[in-house]
Formats: structure tokens, sequence, C-alpha cells
């Protein structure tokens, strides 16, 4: 069977690399020739622990191909899987150019019978659009059947989630298309749910948007921690015994970020409102992510007033360890309220320096290490929980520092030794540290 891919971004490439390895023939199609001819080189776009070593090794096997020509990627293709991007629209929906586009091309190049999954991230109803687009272009003897088949991977452990996923979701409305995914999917072992095809794609926002609503609902349970004197470390603990609730997902923070969770559930608050439904949990939980991300700023704003000539670091700045990404990262946005208020700043990261480098450039100051990073600071932001920040200790904090005030987003520390160290720590549904 022949199986392609089309788009080598997040979802796609891991995909592509991971169904090469458990020994399927797969294409991965990108319209960027220059991707493509880094690929080939078994160079990855994308910062993701191992990546690199599985695409050489499944280029090495045979197994693995990277093209821009489409009509090798599409025309004797089996089944095609679409994984390109659906990013925001300014008015919070799902931009579905690039997939209309990948389906547009696809119609171009086949000329048999053809299976195509959408992976992307798609609002209910988009499956049928995508068949619509494809049936009307080709001729009319030649079999298209449209599958949902999205995905549930994480950055930074894309891989390790997409072999040890919890369960693989197929909606279609054939029992022979399901069979087919079913079988490419085999050697993963790996529960199959099979749905209708809208049924899917409304688990994929489902489950993001339940992902992000237990996120902001610790976020305000750490906020009202904060009020009563309650610790919201013991707290989730506690809560997290109980097999309803679960212990993963708890963790209080600064809100959360990237490329699925901020989007995907603009987007479904979206489609609810396209149906004339009033989604409230859902928009709650969009607008205390929104403060989340200002919370620590707004106390640092407090405490200080002033910022002008204040030395400021921001330790992290991917929106979560493990990854480049900086999307919807609340690092950012720290960034820019620190730039308004005329601070001087200087952040670090193991691996996300480049792309923040990119949106600032010598506006703030780039650091090689945590260590430095804090040098003679007034005040540090700790953003994203990178071990090589974590391993920083309370007293190099004490010592390098010109006054020792730590704005914690991610809980790293215990509070007793700040305390015992003199340090002002202020962290998520914590006491205070003064
Ligand atoms: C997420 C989903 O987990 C994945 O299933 C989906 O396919 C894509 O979106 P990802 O965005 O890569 O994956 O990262 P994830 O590890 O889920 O974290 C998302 C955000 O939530 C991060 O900003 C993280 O810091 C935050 N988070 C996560 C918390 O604040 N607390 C937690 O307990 C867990």
């Amino acid at each position: 069977m022949k199986i392609t891919i089309a788009g080598t971004g997040y979802v796609g490439l891991v995909t592509g690399v991971c169904l090469a390895d458990v020994g399927h023939t797969i294409t991965c199609f990108d319209i960027d020739e220059r991707k493509i001819q880094e690929l080939n080189g078994g160079k990855s776009p994308i910062y993701e622990p191992g990546l690199e070593d599985l695409i050489t090794k499944n280029l090495e096997a045979k197994r693995l191909h990277f093209t821009s020509e489409p009509e090798q990627a599409y025309a004797d293709a089996d089944c095609i899987f679409i994984a390109v991007g659906t990013p925001e629209n300014e008015d919070g929906s799902a931009n579905l150019s690039y997939v209309e586009q990948a389906a547009i091309m696809i119609s171009e190049y086949i000329h048999k019978d053809t299976v195509i999954v959408v992976k992307s991230t798609v609002p209910v109803g988009t499956n049928e659009r995508i068949a619509r687009i494809i049936k009307e272009r080709v001729d009319p003897s030649i079999n298209i059947e449209v599958a949902s088949n999205p995905e549930f991977l994480r950055e930074g452990s894309a891989i390790h989630d997409t072999f040890n996923g919890d369960r693989i979701v197929i909606g279609t409305e054939s029992q022979e298309t399901a069979q087919l995914l079913r079988s490419i999917y085999e050697p993963l072992n790996i529960p199959i749910v099979t749905t209708d095809i809208r049924s899917a794609e409304m688990i994929k926002y489902a489950s993001n948007a339940f992902l992000a609503t237990k996120i902001s609902f610790i976020n305000e349970i750490a906020n009202l921690c904060e009020k009563t004197g309650a610790n919201i470390e013991e707290v989730a603990e506690g809560m997290g015994y109980d097999k309803r609730i679960g212990n993963q997902f708890l963790r209080a923070g600064i809100g959360y970020g990237g490329s699925c969770f901020p989007k995907d559930t603009k987007a479904l608050n979206y489609l609810a409102k396209q149906y004339d439904f009033d989604f409230r949990i859902l928009e709650s939980v969009i607008n205390v992510n929104k403060y989340q991300k200002d919370k620590l700023f707004l106390k640092a704003k407090e405490l200080f007033q002033d910022f002008t000539g204040k030395k400021v670091t921001v330790l992290g700045l991917a929106f979560k360890p493990n990854t480049d990404d900086i999307r919807e990262a609340p690092s950012i946005d720290i960034i820019e309220s620190l730039l308004k208020e005329n601070a001087q700043i200087t952040v670090f990261d193991p691996i996300a320096m480049g792309n923040v480098e990119e949106l600032f450039h010598d506006k703030i100051n780039y650091a090689n290490s945590a260590l430095e990073a804090i040098q003679e600071a007034d005040m540090v932001f700790i953003v994203t929980e990178w071990r090589e920040i974590k391993e920083l200790t309370l007293a190099q904090y004490k010592e390098s520092m010109a006054q020792p005030v730590i704005f914690d987003g991610r809980n790293c520390y215990p509070l007793h030794e700040a305390k015992e160290l003199g340090i002002q720590y202020y962290s998520i549904g914590r006491k205070p540290v003064e």
C-alpha cells in the first residue's frame, strides 16, 4: 500500500516517520522545497527529541521518502493523509485554506480510487466539505472515501505519544475505509475507536477543550488557594488520587499556550456560536487563561510600579519544555508588557531563543545560560520549567541577583527554601514569601 502524507509540520512529519518506522512505505509531501531538501538530508525542520534519528533510520531503510513533486506524492497513492495546519483566523475560527488547497492539489493528481484521511484539526463538517471539493474535480468513476483521523500527540513527546497513544480515532461512514485504516495502525497496538465522521471531528476539539478546562480549573483553584492560604501543590496531589479526576493536567501555572489549546478552544467556541449555542464553560476557560498569563506581570507591577531601568530576566521562552515552539507562549506576553514599561530585559531558553530573537531582535538581551541570565537582575520571571532552569538553586539566585525577587509561574522551588534564604518569592497558588 502506498501512503502519502500531505504536510510536513508537526503532525504530518511525526505521523509519517512513525508509520514508516513500523514498516509502511511513506511519502511525505510539502510544497516547501527547502524543507524537503533538509528532510532528505536527514534534518528535521522542527525540534522534537528523537525525530532526526528516526528520519535517518527510515530514509536509509528506503521506507520513507520526501518530495515536493505532487505527481510523485499523489498519483498512485492508495491513502493520503492531509496533515496541514489550521491556524487561527482573527475572529477565532479555524483557517481552512491550507486544508482546502491541499484537497484541490490532490484532486489534480489522483486517478484511481483513493482514501483521503483528514488528520488536521478541523471543525465539524469539514471532512464532508473536503470530500465535495475532491469529488467535484475528479473523474466520477473514481471512488473517493474520506475519513477523519484526529491526532492527540504532544509536542516534545510526539514520537512517544504516537507509539503509545491512548486511542486512535477513526471517523468514517465506510466499513472498508475503517478496515484499511485499522490495518495501517495495527502495528501500533493501540485501542481503536470507530465513529461517524462528525463525531470524530468533535472528539478532537472536545478532548483539547476538556484538557484546557482542567488546566483553567486548577488555575482558578490556585488563585483561590492564594486568597485562602491553602497550597495548590498539596490540593492537586490530594485531588489527583481520585481515579475519576486523575493526577494529570492538574499542574497550576501561568496558563496554557502552544499551537493547540489556545486555537482549538477558540475554534470550538466559534463553532458553538455558529450554531447559536452559548458555550459558557468554554468561554470561561478561555478568559481564565487570558488572566493567568498576565498574572505574574500584574503582581510585579503592583510591587515595583516603575520598571524603568530595572534589570528583568525571563527564564524559559518556549510554551513548555522540550520544544522550541513559542506560539501563544506566556513568555511573549510578559516580554511585551515589560518592554512597554521600559524594563531592561534579558532572556534565556535552551532551545527557543532563535525564535524569540526573530520577534524582538535587539530590543532584549540573550544570555547563554540560565545562570548568566540572572546576574545582577532586579527580578526574575520563571516561565518554562526546563530542566536547565530548574537546576539553578535558590542559593544561586541569592548570590547572583542584585535583589532576589522571583516570580515563578511553574512552582519550581519549595517555599521554605526561599524563606530560609530571604528571597522574595511569588509562585502560583501558594503563599507569597516576602
Ligand atoms: C496538546 C494536547 O496535549 C495534545 O493531545 C494535542 O494533540 C495538542 O495539544 P501540546 O500543546 O503539545 O499538546 O502540549 P501539552 O503538554 O498538552 O501542554 C499544553 C499547555 O498546557 C502547555 O502550555 C502546558 O504548560 C500547559 N499545562 C499542561 C499546564 O499548564 N498544566 C498542566 O497540568 C498540563
